[in-house]
This record gives structure tokens, sequence and C-alpha cells, in this order.
């Protein structure tokens, strides 16, 4: 029997901006039913490599694939067909100001599906009580927390049931408690809607909740990649400094 294809691969992925090499050879694999936590320290490039994973921007050179196909070679139409299958929650939450919550979350639906409107509404409110926020269809970005404008974000990322998340800082900017609730969210979303996801994320209490895997990114490359357990007890001199540091930050 053929070994199931890795939701994620790349190999030797390395990314410029100018003269500055913020990846320099980065490769991975993530496999179904898998969370991987990249960490690292502000800019050391950890949304620019969800950006490439997830079609968004282009490497220099190296491959990237997604559930088995190099998505350097496919067409814009086959490009949205993976991305279809693909949930995205970007770094400060990025909803549409001038749109409610439901048309936030329906946006995905509206965008890849034919459905009709009780079908939209039915899937929508579906997911934002999943997120824990029912009855919130007709407000306003403006109007919500912080912590619920990250659910939002989340919902509309999950609306479609993709088979792999990429979430880039899920509960930065949030006060302990929001990021607590959103990490139990995800916690338990791994266990229901989708099991397979990267999360990019400073915060190693929230990495410890949600990933199997875990990778440090320093200087353009995984200092160390592994278990949280691996990684706990490295002795990497670069994992160390960042978990030390992360740990008198918090
Ligand atoms: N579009 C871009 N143009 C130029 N430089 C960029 C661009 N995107 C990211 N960078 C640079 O790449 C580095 C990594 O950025 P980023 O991936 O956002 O870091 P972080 O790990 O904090 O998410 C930073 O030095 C940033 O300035
Ligand atoms: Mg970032």
């Amino acid at each position: 029997m053929m070994k199931e294809q890795p939701v994620v691969e790349l190999r030797g992925v390395w990314k410029a901006f100018d003269h500055h090499e913020v990846l320099r050879g980065i490769s991975l694999v993530l496999s179904k039913g898998t969370t991987l936590a990249v960490m690292g320290g502000s800019g050391v490039g950890k949304t620019v490599l969800l950006r490439l994973i997830a079609g968004l921007a282009r490497p220099d050179t190296g491959e990237i694939r997604l559930f088995g196909r190099n998505i350097e070679r496919l067409r814009e139409e086959h490009m949205l067909a993976l991305r279809r299958r693909t949930g995205f929650v970007f770094q400060g939450a990025a909803l549409f100001d001038s749109l409610s919550v439901f048309e936030n979350v329906a946006y995905p639906l509206r965008e890849h599906t034919s459905w009709s409107e009780g079908e939209i509404t039915d899937r929508v409110h579906r997911f934002l009580s999943l997120v824990g926020l029912p009855g919130t269809d007709s407000l306003l970005p403006a109007e919500l927390s912080g912590g619920m404008k990250k659910r939002v974000g989340i919902a509309r990322a999950l609306v479609l049931e993709p088979e792999v998340v990429f979430f880039d800082e899920p509960t930065a900017g949030l006060d302990p408690t929001n990021a607590r609730v959103v990490g139990e969210l995800i916690a338990e979303l791994r266990s229901g809607v989708c099991d397979t996801a990267i999360v990019v994320t400073h915060d190693i209490e929230f990495a410890g909740m949600v990933a199997d895997q875990m990778a440090i990114l320093h200087e353009g490359q995984f200092a160390a990649m592994g278990t949280p357990g691996e990684i706990h007890s490295s002795n990497v001199p670069a994992v160390q400094a960042f978990l030390a540091g992360e740990l008198l930050e918090n």
C-alpha cells in the first residue's frame, strides 16, 4: 500500500528580501494528524515561512508541496482548489472592517461554494457557536474585543472545513486569560474539526497546549525540531536561549 502523502512538505526553501536572507534552507514534513508549532523570536521569518507554505508568496529556491502537489508549478485554478482545502488565520485577525461578523465568516463560503443562503447561514452559525460567539452575527469588527476578533478569524478560517490550518500568532496581543481561551479552543478543534495544523507562535505555554511537534527557527534555519519533550531538553544553544528568553518574558 502507498504511504499517505505528507500534507505539507518543504525541501531546501530559501527566501531573501533585498540582501537579507530570511530563510536559508528550510525543510519540513507535516503529516496528517500532526500539529507543528514553529517558534522563534520576533523578525526571524515565521510569517514569511507561513505565507510561502500557504502559497501567498514564492520562495527563491526550494520546493513546497501541499497535499503532494508542487505549488510552484500549479496553475491559478489548481492553486485555488488547493487553497480551499487550507485555512489561514492571519496575525491580527485581518477581518473585513466594513463587514459584519456573519459576513466575515460567510465570506469563504460565498467565494468558494454556490450554497444557498440557508446552507450558508447554518454553517456560519455552527462555526460561530464552535468558537463561543453565538448571536454576534450583526456586530462589526470594531465592536469586538481582541480575543473575539481572533475567534471570528478562526471561525472564518475553519468554515470550509479545511484539511490543514495555518495559524499566525493566534495568541499574540491577547491578555493571558484570552490567550488561554484561544489556546483551549485550538486544542479542542484538533479533536474535531481539523487535526492538522502549523501554528506559528512565540508563546511557549500555548505551543505546549496544542503541538505534537515543535521547531525553533533561528537565523534562517531550524535550530531544532522534535516533540515538546525533545525541544525542552535540547542542548542546542539557540534553543536553550530561546526557551530561557521566552520564559523570562512571560
Ligand atoms: N515583503 C517584505 N519585504 C521586505 N522584507 C520583508 C517582507 N516580509 C518580511 N520581511 C522581513 O523578513 C524578516 C522576517 O519577517 P517575519 O516573517 O514577519 O518575522 P516574524 O518571525 O516576526 O513573523 C523581517 O526582517 C522582515 O522585515
Ligand atoms: Mg510574524
